[in-house]
């Protein structure tokens, strides 16, 4: 028996963008590794500007895409490996998506609570509709919603947070191991969000489920995960506990994140649009993060960076110096004393 909940392999995901003859290709998942623990429940953030790959990468562990190369295992069996009902439904009653806009997830012509009842039965929770009845009123109590505030309601008649919080509940209903929430709070009201993630920890410990928390929002990432995976253009370039990762970051892309994100909800696209000739090259040899990189070394420019694993469970792709800490100091009085800090020897004096 696998000692993990979920296991990301070496995943690759590549659009063919254009026509067969003109068309290019892009590379919006490139080798990605993850896993989750299943001794306890934990909650892992992806988090990366816009067009990283994140939804991607979420939408292959839904099994909404398949990826171009590589597996995800849930509890050591290959989620691809077999089309049969049967095993789409057990997927499903383990895993279970919340996406990034309440209003689209619920359709205007119908009630909210006929999905928690449709999920109940399609999933086979509940026998009936009276007995699906016990499981929504519960599944709503533990976001703290009233069956009877909710029944015979159009989305219309709902707060984007009450909203959201009913599609909690329905992903609540099969009592998943894994949620995948896909920029949950990103839609709501900046006042309501830590209500919602607030509820997150809370489902956490109450029902021993892990989360996959994809976001764009540092802070909320670190107020609640466990993990953090920086995602920079398909690729994971740094992973860590949330404490490590941000509060002493390796990665030169980390270390601007943190730097330009100081609120809540606010996106990267602006600080950090990639130019067009990271655009041209995407199918490059080198470091993606090279043309950006305060730090680039003629290295980074020439070969691709190694996963570097640091101690206490991290991973860094990157040349940059595994004795990181000791110049952390200096890195808080000034940018200039960053290029003082020692690089990876790859045994060849390349740098
Ligand atoms: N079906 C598709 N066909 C072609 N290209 C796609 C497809 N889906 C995604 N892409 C491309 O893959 C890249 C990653 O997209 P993705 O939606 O995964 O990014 P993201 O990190 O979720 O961004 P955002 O923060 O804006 O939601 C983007 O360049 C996107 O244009
Ligand atoms: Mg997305």
């Amino acid at each position: 028996m696998s000692d993990h909940l979920l296991e990301v392999k070496d995943v690759t995901k590549v659009f063919r963008i254009g026509g067969l003859l003109f068309g290019t290709e892009l590379v919006a998942v490139d080798n990605v590794s993850l896993s989750l623990a299943k001794r306890a429940p934990s909650i892992l953030s992806i988090v990366g500007e816009s067009g990283s790959g994140k939804t991607t990468l979420a939408k292959i562990i839904l099994k909404l895409q398949e990826p171009t190369s590589g597996d995800v295992l849930l509890e050591g069996k290959s989620i691809f490996g077999c089309h049969l009902n049967r095993d789409r439904l057990a997927y499903y009653r383990a895993v279970q998506p919340i996406f990034q806009n309440p209003f689209e997830t619920f359709s205007m012509r119908k009630c909210v609570d006929s999905y928690l009842y449709d999920t109940a039965l399609n999933l086979k929770v509940a026998k009936g509709r009276k007995a699906a009845r016990d499981i929504v009123a519960d599944a709503l109590s533990s976001v703290g919603l009233d069956i009877k505030g909710v029944a015979g309601k159009y989305p219309n008649q709902f707060s984007g947070g009450e909203l959201q919080r009913i599609s909690v509940a329905r992903g609540l209903i099969p009592r998943p191991k894994l949620i995948i929430a896909d920029e949950p709070v990103s839609m709501i009201d900046a006042s309501l969000r830590m209500n919602i993630v607030n509820m997150f920890l809370s489902l956490k410990e109450k029902y021993n489920v892990s989360f996959i928390y994809i976001t764009h929002d540092l802070s909320t990432a670190y107020y609640l995960s466990d993990y953090v995976a920086i995602m920079y253009r398909g690729n994971i370039i740094e992973y860590g506990s949330s404490d490590q990762i941000l509060t002493n970051p390796i990665h030169p892309y980390t270390e601007l994140l943190l730097n330009s994100v100081p609120t809540i909800g606010k996106k990267w696209e602006r600080n950090l649009r990639l130019s067009n000739i990271e655009l041209r090259d995407d199918k490059n040899t080198a470091c993606k993060f090279a043309s950006r990189c305060p730090f680039v070394q003629p290295v980074c420019r020439q070969n691709k960076p190694p996963a570097v694993q640091v101690p206490g469970e991290r991973e860094v792709l990157c040349f940059k110096p595994v004795d990181y800490a000791l110049d952390r100091t200096t890195l808080d009085q000034g940018s200039e004393k960053l290029t003082t800090r020692r690089w990876i020897s790859l045994g060849d004096g390349s740098c």
